[in-house]
Order: C-alpha cells, then structure tokens, then sequence
C-alpha cells in the first residue's frame, strides 16, 4: 500500500513515537495531577516535561499556556468560543477548515457576532491586504489558516500578526496543517493562540491536539469539571492550564506527542527538505501530465492537490485505491470555501499528501497510476 493521506494523518509514525506511548501505557498508568502519590506524580512530570518542550518548540513564553486538547478543532473552538465578545466581528480567510468555519457560523446564527471571509488575491496566499479589505471597527479576532490542508496556500502570518498587535485584535492561526511543516515563533509572529494537531506533522498517534497560548488573552472554559485542583469549590480555577483542561488527559498521547515534537526538532531540515523535495517533483510532473493542479509549486508543504478531466475526485480516489492501492483523499476535506474559492465546487479535488516516510517511488507510482487513469477518463466517465 502507498499512503499519500497525510494531511488527514501521518500514517508512519516514527519508531520513538511507539516507544513513547509503549513506554507510557508501562509505566506512566496513574492518572497525572489527581493523587499525590509517587505514581500520580510520576506521570505528572512527563506532562509537564511536554509543556515545557512545546512551549519552547513555539515560544509562547509560559508552560502553563499550552493546553491538551483532544485534536486541533478543540483547541480552535476554545479560542474562538473563549473569547466571544457580543456584538464583535471576526475576519477568517477563505483556508479556513470547517473547525472554525463552524464555531464561527454557530456564534452568527445565535446572534452574538458577525463574521467575515477574507479571499486570497496572490495565489501562494492570504496577505494583510487582503484581510485589510474586510477589517470592520468592530473587528476583534482574526483566524487564520496557516497552510491549507487542501492545496498548501500559505498565509503571510508575520505581516497579519504585527497588524494584529498594533490594533489590540486577538489573533488566532490554524496551525494544523504547518505545525512540524515550518517553524512557528508565536512571539516573533505576534501570535495569540496557535492551534495543533499532534498527529499530522508532528507524527504523535491521534486525537492529540494542544492550544498554545500567548500571554495576553485569558479565554474563558467552553469545558468544565474535574481539575485535581481546588477540588472543595465549585467554581472552575482561574489559573491555567487547569481553567481550560478539565477531565482526565490521556497521559500516553501526550507522551507520543513528546516524541513526536523531539523527532521533528532533531531531524527538521532532514524532514522539510524531503517533503519539499517529493511536493515540487510531484507538482511538477502533474504539471506535464497536464492535468489540473490546484497548488502552488513553491507551496510544497506536502499538499499537492489535482483533478483529471471533468472526473469526480471521490472517484478518481477511489479507482487509486482500488487498483493502483494508493491511499489519497478526494471531495472536499473539510474546508468548503477552500474549493469555491478554487472553483472545485463540482468535483472536489483529489489531495495526494506526503510525509517524511513517502520515498521517491511511491510518488512517481501515484504519477503513474494518474498518467493512466487520464488515458482512459473517457471509460471512466461511462
Ligand atoms: N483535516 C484533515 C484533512 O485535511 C482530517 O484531511
């Protein structure tokens, strides 16, 4: 089998990921930060050691502002629900995921915001211009996808981010499909909240995700309970991260997390050249085959995605998958206004998405397999 959906999640997952969670699941049982015995305690260091390691990997400046998340779409409804403010307006762009475009329409229909989508004029990505085009008096957050997880489109966050702290609006990036891709300085890049997903490019198992915080916003808890802390009130602490993580937190993911960060922190150069390398021969090939291909070659952040002909991308996915045994993703991944921006309306795209474990090979096999599927579209068509 070739795996090229890694965008959806990285398949491989490096041999100290196993470790960790193998190691974790031995040895790190007792539940962190509930008991205050030697075991409990244990566990509730490896989970500080984490913290710590992102914090530092992201430069939010505080441990106890990275928050554990079950996956990337908690940690962007915490920021965006967090932080309501009646009456307010957000700007989002046309790469959001429905992770935000959801929560977002949520909070319109109840009357609370109004929101708008700002569309990309470059074709590499959303600028500041294009944002500035639907800044309102009352705008104050602005989300940001930072690589689209449909066609790599990347958005200048630095520019976005320093407009954003000039102006005193929250801003929020998506780092969903970038995080492990390219180095984010939350600080450098004026970056309130920063969304991850821990099991795309940050190769940790699923259903792992964090929301990093900065240090000038204090969202309120969308989730409330048990923190281990303060346990005789009942009013949820104050302090973070027990305001923002309530229940119990899943010790071996976060462990597999951990190592997946310090595996992406070692070997980063090794990983982004591949990635960069296997994108730009992919995108440039498809580019001869003539087919359309809806990224960016100097987007090659592993997301390359196409069409063949007027062919529906489900279908087109899953002839690769059922005779070619190549695993990619067709429709419309999740993000809507991605594809009418794209004009993809119809038919989807079909994303192929490539990790660090993809080789040479598998690519010019996926470029195969499409060379031939084009040759016969017509009998697919029937
Ligand atoms: N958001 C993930 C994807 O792009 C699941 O496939």
């Amino acid at each position: 089998m070739i795996y090229l959906d890694n965008s959806a999640t990285t398949f491989i997952k490096p041999k100290e990921v196993i470790k960790a969670v193998n190691d974790s699941l031995l040895h790190y049982n007792a539940n962190p930060g509930r008991s205050g015995h030697k075991a409990s305690i244990a566990s509730a260091l490896q989970i500080e050691t984490t913290r710590e390691n992102l914090s530092r990997y992201f430069n939010n400046g505080s441990p106890n502002r990275v928050i554990f998340t079950h996956n990337c779409t908690e940690a962007l409804n915490i920021a965006i629900l967090g932080n309501v403010k009646s009456q307010g307006h957000i700007i989002c762009t046309e790469n959001e995921h429905n992770s935000v475009l959801r929560p977002l329409e949520h909070l319109k229909q109840s009357g609370q915001i109004t929101y708008s989508i700002a569309f990309q004029e470059e074709k590499t990505g959303i600028t500041l211009n294009d944002i500035k085009k639907v800044l309102q008096p009352n705008t104050y957050m602005i989300i940001c996808n930072h690589i689209s997880n449909v066609n790599g489109a990347i958005a200048r966050i630095k520019e976005i981010g320093e407009f954003c702290k000039k102006h005193n609006i929250i801003f929020v990036v998506d780092g969903a499909q970038s995080a492990g891709h390219i180095q984010i300085d939350m600080k450098e890049n004026c970056i309130d909240f920063l969304s991850i997903a821990g099991h795309k490019g940050l190769y940790a198992p699923l259903s792992i995700g964090a929301l990093i915080m900065g240090e000038k916003f204090d969202p309120s808890p969308i989730l409330f309970g048990g923190t281990g802390t303060n346990s005789i009130e009942l009013y949820q602490p104050d302090i973070f991260p027990e305001k923002l993580e309530s229940g119990t937190i899943s010790t071996p993911l976060i462990l597999g997390l951990n190592a997946g960060l310090n595996f992406v922190n070692q070997n980063f150069d090794q990983i982004k050249n591949k990635i960069d390398d296997l994108s730009t021969y992919l995108n440039f090939e498809l580019n001869k085959l003539e087919v359309s291909v809806y990224t960016e070659p100097e987007n090659a952040y592993g997301v390359v995605a196409f069409n063949i002909e007027d062919l529906d991308s489900n279908e087109v996915a899953n002839i690769l998958n059922e005779k070619y045994d190549i695993c990619v993703r067709g429709g419309y991944h999740c993000a809507p206004i991605k594809h009418k921006a794209l004009g993809t309306l119809n038919q989807g795209a079909v994303r192929a998405s490539i990790s660090y474990f993809n080789t040479f090979t598998e690519i010019q096999k996926l470029i195969y397999a499409v060379k031939h599927i084009k040759q016969n579209a017509k009998r697919y068509k029937l």
